[in-house]
C-alpha cells in the first residue's frame, strides 16, 4: 500500500480507432516521487495514453486525471505545472534557439534563468543557431531543455532519448536519476530497456493497446529464476551432476564443451550449491536477469523488437500480470 499522494490516475482508459488499434483498458497510478516506465514497441500505444494525460484528447470510455482533475479540457493548466516532452517534439522553423525557449517562457509566464544555464550547460547546447539549421538531435535538446527550465515538480516524457545520440543518452540517464532523487514525479515511455531499467521504480509492459504486466522494477528482480552457467572438468563430472546431483531444470548441456545451464527459483541457492559438493567445476558465472529478458517472455514468436528476435532467458512468465 503506497500511502504517497496520487499524482497521475488512469482508470480503465480505452482509446478505439478501429481496427483494433488504439489502447484498451488501461489503468496507471503514479505516486508523487515514483518514477514510472511505460515500456513498449512501436504502435504499442504509449503515446495515445499520454496524449490522454496530458488532456490532449478525450477517453472513449474511462478516467483520466492529473492532480485530481480529469485531463481533458485542462491542457493550458496541465501544460503550466507539468514539463512535457512530446514524441514528436513540433519547434516553430522560423526562431532560433533563444527564440523558443523566451517563448515558452512567456507561455508559462515564468522564467527560472538559473535551472535553464544548468540544463544548457548539462546537454552541452548553445541555442544561438535557427531552428532550421539544427539537426535532430539538437532539436531534440532543445525541446528537452524547453520541457525542464522552469524546474517542473512533474515530468511526462515520450520516447525522451530517441534521437540523442549513446553520450546524450547517458547525460539524460543521469539527469533523471537525479530528477528523481530531487522528488521530482516522472512518467518516461520508452522501448529501451536499459534506460527503463535504470530510472524507473515502477514498469508497465504494453502490447498492442493493453497492460500485459505492471511490477515493481527491485522485486521482479528479486523473484525471478537464477540462471547459471558451469563449466566441467570433465565429462564425468558433468553427467554426473545431470543424473545424479542436480534437482533444477538443465536449460542446456553440451559434453563436447564440457558446459550446462541451470535455472532455479531465487529461494533455492542453497540447495543448487548443495547440489555442486563433490563435483569438480573449473569455471562458474551467473547470467544476470535483464528487463529485456522479462519484457521478451511477452513477445517472443510474435514480433520482432528493435532487432532482437527470440532472446531466451531467465523469465518466470505471467508474473504479477496485469497486477494493477
Ligand atoms: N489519431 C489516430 N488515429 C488513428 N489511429 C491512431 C491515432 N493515433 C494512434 N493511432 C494508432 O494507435 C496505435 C497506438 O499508437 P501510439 O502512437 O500510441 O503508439 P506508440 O506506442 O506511441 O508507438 P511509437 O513507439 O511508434 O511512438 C497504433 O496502432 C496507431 O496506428
Ligand atoms: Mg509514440
Amino acid at each position: 500500500m503506497d500511502n504517497r499522494e496520487v499524482i497521475i490516475n488512469v482508470e480503465g482508459l480505452t482509446k478505439d480507432y478501429g481496427y483494433g488499434r488504439g489502447v484498451f483498458d488501461i489503468s496507471i497510478k503514479i505516486h508523487k516521487g515514483e518514477c514510472y516506465g511505460y515500456l513498449g514497441p512501436n504502435g504499442a500505444g504509449k503515446s495515445t495514453t499520454i496524449r490522454h494525460i496530458m488532456g490532449f484528447a478525450k477517453p472513449t470510455i474511462g478516467k483520466v486525471q492529473i492532480f485530481g482533475k480529469d485531463s481533458f479540457g485542462n491542457t493550458d493548466k496541465i501544460l503550466s505545472q507539468v514539463g512535457y516532452l512530446p514524441g514528436e517534439p513540433a519547434i516553430p522553423a522560423g526562431l532560433d534557439g533563444w527564440g523558443f525557449i523566451r517563448m515558452m517562457q512567456g507561455m508559462r509566464g515564468e522564467a527560472n534563468e538559473e535551472r535553464l544555464k544548468y540544463l544548457l550547460d548539462l546537454f552541452k547546447f548553445n541555442p544561438d543557431c535557427s531552428v532550421k539549421e539544427m539537426s535532430l538531435g539538437e532539436k531534440r535538446k532543445l525541446a528537452v531543455i524547453a520541457a525542464f527550465m522552469n524546474d517542473p515538480e512533474v515530468l511526462i516524457l515520450d520516447e525522451p532519448t530517441s534521437g540523442l545520440d549513446p553520450v546524450m543518452q547517458k547525460v539524460f540517464i543521469k539527469f533523471i536519476i537525479e530528477e528523481k532523487k530531487r522528488g521530482k514525479t516522472i512518467l518516461l515511455s520508452s522501448h529501451i530497456f536499459s534506460e527503463v531499467d535504470a530510472t524507473c521504480d515502477t514498469i508497465s509492459i504494453i502490447k498492442d493497446g493493453h497492460h500485459v504486466s505492471t511490477f515493481n522494477a527491485k522485486e521482479l528482480k528479486k523473484e525471478q529464476d537464477r540462471t547459471f552457467i558451469l563449466h566441467f572438468f570433465n565429462k564425468e563430472n558433468l553427467n554426473r551432476f545431470i543424473k545424479e546431483k542436480n534437482k533444477f531444470e538443465i536449460a542446456y548441456s553440451n559434453e563436447d564443451i564440457l558446459l550446462a545451464v541451470v535455472t532455479f527459483p531465487a529461494n533455492k541457492y542453497n540447495e543448487f550449491f548443495d547440489s555442486l559438493e563433490g563435483i569438480v567445476i573449473t569455471q562458474f558465472e551467473e547470467k544476470p536477469f535483464t528487463l529485456q529478458d522479462y519484457f521478451m517472455s511477452f513477445y517472443k514468436e510474435e514480433r520482432t523488437f528493435g532487432g532482437l528476435e527470440g532472446v531466451k532467458g531467465n523469465t518466470k512468465e505471467g508474473l504479477k500480470n496485469n497486477g494493477k
